[in-house]
């Protein structure tokens, strides 16, 4: 296993992920982790992310010194290869030789560029430079503007980076991690199938005779874990709530797929209640903190009535892990939903198996376990449902209008092979009425936006670049097959300062 230590880079998840894209299993840990804290990983190398700090500045985070002695293999990126340069005798300048975006390398040479021929594109972002080498290590790559883009140290496992490997923009960026993984001699066995036995294993092992209760959204994380759990063979349920919030035919493709593959699953048809509590409800964070409270509601009865279970199962990923445990404050945008809050005589303890896992990893454990690719390649859709993607109240006729139009442009997006290519897609009911003409009448007829963003992290997003044909097509298409809505627009916002969401 690697250990990424993070010294605050925004780039440093993106780091991890790739370690595991490369089959490698791969976790990060605070930039100041204590000795033994890193030892009790057993980690065969270390990566030092970047980050936003000068190596100067007092205060600069910094490694544990006997962490850079142990004599494990290291790749310091960025921050990490100025801090190598500071502890180990070199010496780093503010010395106008910033570099921002794309760069090329000049010359480049040795193990870590190993297989790489031509020219090597590579992303720059910083304003320190090294400017003297620590006795011993060699240059390995430079650029135009930057004498020392790369270094190696004398004994041929570690290695500084100026640029960022694990970026899109440095397109070779992947072979030289992996030249990196071969030379330190990691194990690369992080593969889905090794995933899934273990976690298998580590569910069995955890649960025993027990039982274990999961509320399932049709959503990749929940619907995986309910596969997981039936794989291992524990005593469990799952519980679907219907809110009535839900797209068109949601419902009953996931009950089909998970029942078919041994989920034990119970639905509850609870849209009345959800649309009587939501009725004259305009505000969406009313809407959410509604919604919240009558899905626990619904769960509870369940979780009493088919109790007791000792386990509530949760598809918790790493990077909610990561995120809690260290972005602590960061603003409240939205509040998210899940199933937290539940009452005190409900005591659960909770089973995570997926804590560790990015969402790639367990669409992965997906296929592995057979869920259809509807569902495993979904688009995230949130808690709240078409609640908040109906703008002001919600009510029945306008669940009706909006699924049908929502599922028209879904299943557009199919057609033409779009849906993979954007993260997102989504309709989105305004209360605007537009004038509009039918035969020789006029007419009102609501306004429809149409929304499709690009995305890495759902954290900022840009908007589709959909073709016209493709746009032109979805607004006749809905225009004419659903006659209330008399208008579409498409949504040129990206995020910030817009949201994915509406509401
Ligand atoms: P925004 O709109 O904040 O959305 O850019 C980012 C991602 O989060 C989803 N989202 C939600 N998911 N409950 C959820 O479970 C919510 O209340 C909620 N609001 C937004 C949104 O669909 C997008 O994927």
């Amino acid at each position: 296993m690697v250990l990424v230590l993070d010294f605050g880079s925004q780039y440093t998840r993106l780091i991890a992920r790739r370690l595991r894209e490369l089959r490698v299993f791969s976790l990060i840990l605070p930039g100041q982790a204590s000795l033994e804290e890193i030892l009790k990983h057993k980690p065969q190398a270390l990566i030092l992310s970047g980050g936003p700090n000068s190596v100067f500045d007092p205060d600069a985070p910094r490694p544990d010194p006997r962490v850079l002695t142990l004599g494990l293999p290291t790749l310091g990126i960025c921050y990490g290869m100025q801090l190598l340069a500071q502890e180990l005798g070199g010496k780093v300048e503010r010395a106008g030789r910033a570099e921002y975006g794309k760069a090329l390398l000049t010359r480049y040479q040795g193990p870590l560029f190993k297989g790489l021929e031509g020219e090597v594109q590579v992303w720059m972002s910083h304003q320190d430079a090294v400017t003297e080498l620590p006795p011993g290590w060699r240059v390995v790559a430079e650029t135009e503007e930057n004498p020392v883009a790369a270094m190696e140290a004398p004994d041929g496992k570690t290695f500084a980076v100026q640029f960022h490997p694990e970026v899109a923009h440095t397109p070779k960026g992947m072979q030289i991690l992996e030249n990196f993984l071969e030379i330190a001699g990691v194990k690369r066995d992080w593969t889905p199938e090794h995933v899934l036995e273990s976690l298998v294993k580590e569910v069995r092992e955890r649960v025993g005779e027990d039982r274990v209760l999961l509320a399932v959204s049709g959503g990749v994380d929940s619907s995986t874990l309910a596969l997981l759990l039936a794989k291992a063979q524990v005593n469990h349920l799952a519980v679907f709530v219907d809110h009535g919030l839900l797209r068109l035919g949601e419902r009953e493709e996931v009950e089909g797929a998970l029942k078919a593959l041994g989920v034990n699953l119970r639905v509850v048809d609870a849209k009345e209640h959800f649309l009587k509590a939501l009725k004259g409800v305009e505000d969406p964070e009313e809407k959410r903190r509604i919604i919240g409270r009558e899905f626990v509601e619904v769960f509870s009865q369940v979780a009493r009535e088919a109790g007791p279970f000792r386990f509530l199962a949760q598809g918790t990923l790493y990077p909610d892990v990561i995120e809690s445990a260290g972005e602590q404050g960061a603003a409240k945008i939205k509040s998210h939903h899940n199933v937290g809050g539940l009452p005190e005589d409900l005591k659960f303890e909770l089973l995570e198996p997926f804590r560790l896992l990015f969402k790639d990893e367990v669409r992965e454990l997906a296929l592995l376990l057979g869920l259809p690719d509807p569902i495993r390649l979904r688009h995230p859709f949130p808690g709240p449902g078409l609640a908040v993607r109906i703008l002001g109240e919600v009510t029945e006729e306008k669940l009706d209008i909006l699924r049908r139009a929502d599922d028209i442009f879904i299943s557009l997006l199919r057609e033409w092979g779009l849906y993979s290519q954007v993260a997102q897609a989504l309709a989105v009911l305004t209360p605007v009425r537009s004038v509009g003409v039918a035969g020789d009448e006029r007419k009102y007829g609501y306004v429809l936006a149409l929304r499709a963003v690009t995305t890495e992290d759902f954290m900022t997003a840009d908007w589709a670049r959909l073709p016209l044909d493709f746009l032109d097509e979805a607004a006749r298409r809905i225009t004419r097959r659903v006659p209330e809505i008399g208008r579409v627009v498409y949504d040129l916002t990206s995020k910030p300062p817009a949201t994915i969401e509406w509401e």
